[in-house]
């Protein structure tokens, strides 16, 4: 609950909206009360007139219309209906007030939180459920919301209804108000049970609902496999299962919220009767008039929902409670080193700037310094998070501006490591790296970024255009760049062969690229960015021989002044690269040229002649 209190600054940043909306809400139930006071008024008035009648055989109708009390009923009937009407009006603009204003607190928590988690280091990542961290940001922020939404609005009702109400209810009667509101404390305590059964049960539900999602999300994407492996009737049982389990919940839930309304009108019928009872004996002694009875059955009847709500509220409270611990512990987690990664604030209209990068020239347009390209590793070691052996280890090597340098290993030898420290993904626990003889540490990670092309190794392409796939490189790229860079990556033919060309959309709401389609496009996208650094990390190892030589020749001679980092697996695509540093078990264990590599007779030797026993056997 404590944790609550962290989201204050939200209220105050809206104190005057709320301050609105709370004197909207008790104006409307100063209204709401008017209406039993004129009930009670006209009903004794016109019980006064019966037992005047002159007349036993005139009608009481004849009587009203005939004396000055007719006017005075009349009167009272419009005042009754501009109550209502009133009433009416003030509840819409309370809710205008308050329900609007805990979407905009929603709206900027939700800002907040995206921004954070954009922050935040890849290896917060690697150690936390998607899953978890996209609860955070959809489901726990909606309850959260509820803290300063209905929570805020029902306590301050409760709150100003109950002491007007009551306050009126003393001052006719001390005796029959104390019988109208005996049932309600019990009333409160069954609704507080009854949510936090309910609240209890939802999230049950919530969660075998996910499980339920997930399968099916799961059976959908891997159908290929399933149906290969004759896996349909297995499925369709585990479905089944999960399903049934669904279903029992959801029975079981249904019950108890069926039976939570005969309830509550139970208890509000025992008020009544207490009320009609006690209040018929004083009606007797003369102690109240018939219209005050009608008058507290109207009050009771107007208590039930707060009275409810406060149960209601509490479980509001620790629901929000627990959903704003978990959100303020994700928003503590330490964000990604370098503040200028994301340097972008919300401006005044809450809008955010796009992250992305649209000046692929970055630190070369800074007056006085020019970008020689020089890269250095010194010492360089990194395990990941949790993991008991390092991923590389001592590892140091200087590359020169246009080198055309190649990583070789064995499958977990380090190379996808040894290049994500280049752009920072992570940084080294020892060692360091440097650009042009600076810690890159000390470089805005965003001007770092923005002069590295990467190509990761599993060349992820969103749901939407090739185009806009390809420019998420560049925003703003002119149709020639963007042609261009699908040229150098070979792919051009392939998406001129698609009906909407550049507008195809691919992914799930598309069509699937194949991997060496998919690969030469996440190309285009480094390219298009005219990076100074280009990684390309296993990314030609789903397109045949001609064309990786091609794309290789295409950037040989388009990017010569880029620096190029190539990972790859089919030895012969290095021929030409300046150097090739040999990995094994996270440590470079030969370097050199193609040649001289060759010459030393050693584990790339090794490597290159059971590729071409592989070879030969393919072709045979
Ligand atoms: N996110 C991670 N968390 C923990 N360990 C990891 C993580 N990513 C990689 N590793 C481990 O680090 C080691 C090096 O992995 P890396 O991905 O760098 O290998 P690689 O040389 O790129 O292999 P491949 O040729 O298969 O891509 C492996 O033992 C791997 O299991
Ligand atoms: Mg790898």
């Amino acid at each position: 609950m404590k944790e609550l209190l962290k989201l204050n600054r939200f209220f105050l940043k809206y104190k005057w909206t709320l301050v609105l909306g709370s004197i909207l809400l008790i104006l409307a139930n100063f209204f709401l009360i008017w209406i039993p006071i004129f009930i009670r008024m006209t009903m004794d008035e016109v019980e006064r007139i019966a037992e005047q009648m002159p007349e036993p055989h005139e009608s009481v109708l004849a009587a009203l219309l005939s004396s000055d009390t007719g006017w005075f009923i009349a009167q009272n009937t419009g005042f009754l209906v501009g109550a209502v009407f009133l009433y009416g009006i003030l509840l819409f603009a309370t809710r205008q007030t308050l329900i609007v204003t805990s979407r905009k607190i929603e709206f900027d928590l939700r800002n907040e939180i995206f921004d954070h988690l954009q922050r935040l280091p890849k290896s917060y990542y690697d150690s936390t459920r998607s899953g978890d961290t996209y609860t955070r940001a959809t489901e726990d922020i909606v309850r959260v919301r509820e803290y300063f939404g209905p929570a805020f609005m029902y306590t301050i009702n409760t709150l100003s209804r109950s002491a007007i109400i009551i306050t009126i209810m003393l001052m006719v009667n001390a005796k029959l108000t104390f019988w109208a509101l005996l049932p309600l404390p019990f009333l409160a305590i069954m609704a507080y049970w009854v949510s936090r059964y309910i609240n209890r049960r939802s999230n049950e539900i919530q969660q075998q609902y996910a499980i339920l999602a997930g399968k099916v999300q799961e059976v959908y994407s891997s159908i290929r496999v399933i149906k290969a492996f004759n896996r349909e009737l297995n499925e369709q049982d585990q479905f089944d299962r999960e399903n049934q389990q669904y279903r029992q919940k959801k029975l079981r839930l249904d019950l108890v919220e069926a039976l939570f309304h005969p309830m509550l009108l139970l208890l509000i019928g025992c008020s009544i009767i207490l009320v009609v009872w006690q209040g018929g004996l004083m009606v007797m002694d003369g102690a109240v008039t018939v219209g005050n009875i009608a008058e507290f059955i109207i009050y009771v009847t107007y208590l039930t929902w707060p009275v409810a709500s406060l149960g209601y509220t509490l479980n509001l409270l620790q629901r929000s409670a627990a959903s704003n611990s978990r959100i303020q512990k994700l928003l503590r987690e330490p964000i990604a080193a370098n503040k200028a990664q994301i340097t972008q604030p919300a401006d005044d209209n809450g809008k955010k700037l796009t992250l992305r990068d649209d000046s692929s020239d970055g630190m070369d347009n800074r007056p006085g310094y020019t970008f020689r390209g020089e890269i250095v590793y010194e010492n360089v070691s990194f395990t990941y998070p949790g993991a008991e052996y390092p991923a590389i280890q001592d590892i140091s090597l200087r590359v020169k501006k246009g080198d055309r340098i190649g990583i070789v290993g064995k499958t977990g030898a380090g190379k996808t490591t040894l290049i994500q420290l280049l752009p920072r993904i992570y940084d080294p626990q020892k060692g360091r790296i440097l650009m042009d003889g600076t810690d890159i540490r000390e470089l805005p990670v965003h001007e770092l970024r923005s002069r590295i092309g990467f190509v990761p190794q599993d060349n992820f392409l969103f749901s939407d255009t090739i185009r806009e796939n390809i420019t998420f490189g560049k925003e703003n790229a002119s149709d020639q760049e963007i042609r261009k860079a699908a040229e150098q990556a070979e792919v051009l033919e392939n998406i001129l062969e698609f009906g909407k060309k550049f507008d195809t959309i691919l992914g799930e709401r598309g069509i699937t690229l194949s991997g060496g389609q998919k690969q030469r496009t996440s190309i285009a996208r480094a390219l298009i960015r005219k990076p100074s650094i280009l990684i390309l990390d296993d990314s030609l190892s789903a397109v045949d021989t001609k064309t990786e030589d091609s794309i290789i020749q295409h950037l040989d001679t388009d990017h010569e002044n880029v620096t190029m980092f190539i990972i790859c697996h089919r030895l012969s695509s290095l021929k030409h690269a300046n150097k090739i540093f040999v990995l094994d078990e996270g440590r470079i264990v030969e370097e050199g040229s193609h040649d001289e590599l060759m010459e030393l007779d050693g584990h790339f030797t090794n490597m290159y002649r059971k590729q071409l026993i592989e070879e030969e056997l393919e072709n045979i």
